[in-house]
């Protein structure tokens, strides 16, 4: 069976940071808050007029670049967003057709901030089938279309306009949230290997509806509700954020300890562990159960807040391009996001 190799990473983070201090512009929240509570301390924001696509592309571009590969050469797009660029079509046809890979299929995943992980499995299988060997798969965000807050020259403290009661009551009312997301993409080149013992060794995915209304933007083509019926509530994040931080600590751990038993490694095996970046404490909490040390477990949520599906290749091209990945090491991407959707995949890269 031919397994997978990662040829190639690329990343994009779109201009320049926002610190917790320009968040306190627009709406009831303080750096301490969240640099304690989350481990944040700035996040990019997309550019307005842009999306998903446009942040992925520069992205695609580098992981090709650093495959030494041309569009060409791919023969597969899976594209991972929770903020699509349009409710049809997906953005991987539009990321495929502005690189030059009009014509090559594109698959956009909805499984959110766990959506890497169903990618590398479903490359796993169409890499054993003839006549696929590269495959793109990208993660991208553009969560500032969503935020509660609106007027960028306040948050940039570029005026010395104040948000209206309003507009300031609303993006406090959604602080939970409001302050954790941010925005980026991720882009990785995975290649068929024939080398035996590379590529996939298990997967461990799960996906729970039960709980989809703990983490979740309501609106959608509902009869009669059509993006929420005008109600604008229900196009913004609503989040249990205590109940998915339980969640989440709860289940990866049991997930990665499944993925190590089921290829046969013991979990001090592991050289790293590509968490999502969802929040500093999930991630220690999910060091000290499974008893790792925290310095398997690399983190850049300061940097870049959750960047939801693009987490994990973002942080990926970083340790590839400043050497802490290296051949033959085992690494384990774990992830847990809305659906709720979770688990981890151990690969020889
Ligand atoms: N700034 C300041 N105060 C804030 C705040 C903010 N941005 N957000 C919430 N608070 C306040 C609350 O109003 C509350 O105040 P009160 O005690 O006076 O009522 C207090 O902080 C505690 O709120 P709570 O929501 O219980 O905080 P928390 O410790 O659970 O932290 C999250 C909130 C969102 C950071 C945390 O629950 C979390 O990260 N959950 C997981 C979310 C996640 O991973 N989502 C993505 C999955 S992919």
């Amino acid at each position: 069976m031919p397994g997978l190799t990662i040829a190639g990473t690329g990343r994009y983070l779109p201009g320049r940071a926002y610190t917790n201090h320009d968040l306190a512009r627009v709406l009831d929240t303080n750096d301490e808050w969240i640099r304690q509570r989350t481990g944040i301390v700035q996040r990019h924001y997309c550019p307005v007029g842009q999306g998903a696509a446009d942040l992925a592309l520069p992205a695609c571009q580098e992981a090709l670049a650093s495959a030494g590969l041309e569009p060409r050469d791919i023969d597969f797009i899976l594209f991972n967003t929770m903020t699509p660029d349009h409710l049809f079509p997906g953005s991987g046809t539009l990321v495929g057709a502005r690189l030059g890979c009009a014509g090559v299929p594109a698959l956009d995943f909805r499984a959110q901030c766990a959506a890497m992980l169903y990618s590398f499995q479903v490359a796993d299988a169409l890499l054993s089938r003839d006549g696929i060997r590269r495959i793109l798969i990208v993660g991208a965000e553009a969560h500032a279309a969503l935020m509660p807050w609106l007027d960028r020259e306040i948050l940039e403290g570029t005026t010395q306009r104040k948000p209206s009661p309003e507009a300031w009551e609303l993006a406090s009312r959604h602080r939970g949230w409001g302050v954790v997301f941010g925005d980026g993409a991720g882009a990785v080149v995975v290649e068929r290997s024939e080398e035996q013992g590379t590529g996939v060794l298990a997967v461990d995915l799960h996906s729970d509806g039960n709980d989809a209304a703990q983490l979740c933007i309501p609106a959608g083509f509902r009869v009669g509700s059509y993006l929420g019926g005008g109600d604008p509530d229900s196009t913004l994040i609503h989040m249990q954020g205590r109940e998915v931080f339980k969640q989440a600590v709860l289940r990866l751990p049991r997930s990665v300890e499944a993925v190590c038993e089921t290829a046969g490694v013991r979990v001090s095996d592991v050289d790293w562990f590509i968490a999502h970046q969802a929040n500093q404490r999930i991630n220690d909490a999910v060091c000290e159960r499974l008893g790792i040390r925290p310095e398997t477990m690399p983190s850049n949520i300061e940097r870049y807040g959750n960047t939801s599906a693009a987490t994990i290749p973002i942080l990926l091209d970083e340790m590839r391009r400043d050497g802490r990945l290296q051949r033959g090491q085992l690494i384990c991407l774990l992830a847990f996001g809305a659906g709720f959707h979770w688990g981890s995949v151990l690969v020889r890269i």
